[in-house]
């Protein structure tokens, strides 16, 4: 979360004058629908239908997004090696198996081992936009046609950013978002968001995060049979914060994309690393930047050099490696034995394999690529002397 101030001071203490925290509620009495304004004001941004805010967080969104498509036992769904884990626990959560693939130079899902990971139980691929860079989403969208496998789009790190024009999250049969203090924008510490144009995994998604009661106003409305799921509704605290947030996004992201372009051109003549190819350097969102070395030894050398900036190296991204994921590698999903996927009758000869070797490309690439955060507010005097911070890496 990049921006926060007295607007969303005002509207929390709005609604909680309102005291109408609940997501449904009666006009008349003072509810501000702040939720549902949200949903349609988020819809309108992203370009699609539907949106759905979450409580649970992306997590969460990805999730209903699944559930949404109706992915379950028996089903493989193909996710990068590179991701927070819970792109992966996702596909547990419904008690489907995630099949790791290489991300590539952009770190995003390698289209052509996308491919070639797809197999007759595979339903859903997920690509995610890794520090608010685009995936290669043309050439993805494509294999997942001519395979007629969904595209759940995990864009959880890339709020408001696009692809060829078209925000990302629209592109696919659903988009997910998390709005968690971490991200562009928050809904208030923890949060996210589903959207999709397809009216079945909406009503789907709707139910799932509903506890299976779809509640009132919609129960009507919906044409898919309500069945008991998890309770990830939104409150009117959250969709108020999140409703500015969104109001927002833009200026930040055009903040950021001016830092980042600023810092490449004057990084660009620098002789010991490439500046990471984009599928997308307009759509980018410009959260951080990302140098490539031609090994690991020159890129922690490099980083060594360089104090104070937020840095880090893609190997030691914690839980956005698969290395990383201990509870996953270990089998150990869900509280009670007869609930792990693993073990599942009808996941018996799905792929599993999430050892080291599972991936080894993308873990070359992410201990030679240095990730440096950027901050929206950086002025040009700022950005000047952040650039000869970096390039005592280079010993200048
Ligand atoms: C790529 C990615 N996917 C999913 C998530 C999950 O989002 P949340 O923490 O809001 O549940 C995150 C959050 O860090 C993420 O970075």
């Amino acid at each position: 979360m990049y921006r926060m101030g007295q607007e969303e001071v005002d509207e929390v203490a709005k609604v909680l004058l309102s005291k109408q925290l609940f997501r449904v509620g009666d006009p008349q009495k003072g509810h501000l629908r702040e939720v549902e304004r949200f949903e349609r004001e988020w819809s309108g941004k992203i370009g699609t239908k539907y949106s759905l805010l979450m409580s649970g967080g992306g997590t969460a969104a990805i999730v209903c997004g699944l559930a949404g498509m109706g992915i379950g036992p028996g089903d493989e769904v193909i996710v990068p090696a590179y991701t927070w884990l819970a792109t992966a626990t996702s596909v547990l959560t419904v008690g489907a198996i995630p099949v790791l693939a290489e991300i590539d130079e952009t770190l995003g899902l390698d289209p052509d081992d996308f491919e070639k990971k797809i197999s007759p139980q595979t339903r859903a691929v997920i690509p995610v936009h890794m520090c608010g860079r685009p995936a290669n989403l043309g050439k993805i969208i494509k294999i997942a046609k001519k395979h007629k496998l969904k595209v759940l789009e995990d864009s959880c790190q890339m709020v408001g950013g696009s692809y060829k024009g078209r925000r990302t999250g629209s592109w696919g049969d659903a988009g997910a978002f998390s709005f968690n203090f971490f991200k562009i924008i928050s809904s208030g510490g923890e949060g996210g968001a589903l959207v999709t144009n397809d009216r079945k995994i909406f009503e789907r998604a709707f139910i799932y995060h509903d506890s299976g009661s779809a509640f009132r106003p919609m129960a009507g409305e919906l044409a898919e049979p309500i069945f008991v799921a998890q309770q990830y509704r939104a409150d009117e605290v959250m969709g108020a914060i999140a409703r500015i947030q969104a109001q927002r996004l833009d200026g930040i992201i055009a903040d950021l994309r001016r830092v980042r372009k600023q810092l490449e051109s004057k990084l660009s003549k620098a002789g010991k690393f490439k500046i990471a190819p984009s599928n997308d350097p307009d759509g980018d969102c410009g959260v951080c930047i990302v140098l490539q070395f031609e090994n690991e030894h020159k890129c922690r050398d490099f980083a060594g050099k360089i104090p104070h900036t937020g840095k880090y190296i893609g190997i030691d991204h914690s839980k956005h490696v698969y290395t990383q994921w201990e509870a996953l590698r270990s089998r150990r999903i869900m509280h009670h034995p007869d609930m792990n996927p693993f073990l599942f009758e009808k996941n018996r000869g799905l792929r599993m394999n999430y050892d080291d070797d599972a991936c080894p490309r993308s873990l070359e690439i992410l201990k030679r690529s240095l990730f440096i955060p950027l901050d929206p507010d950086m002025t040009d005097e700022k950005i000047k002397s952040f650039a000869a911070t970096l390039k005592r890496g280079e010993g200048k």
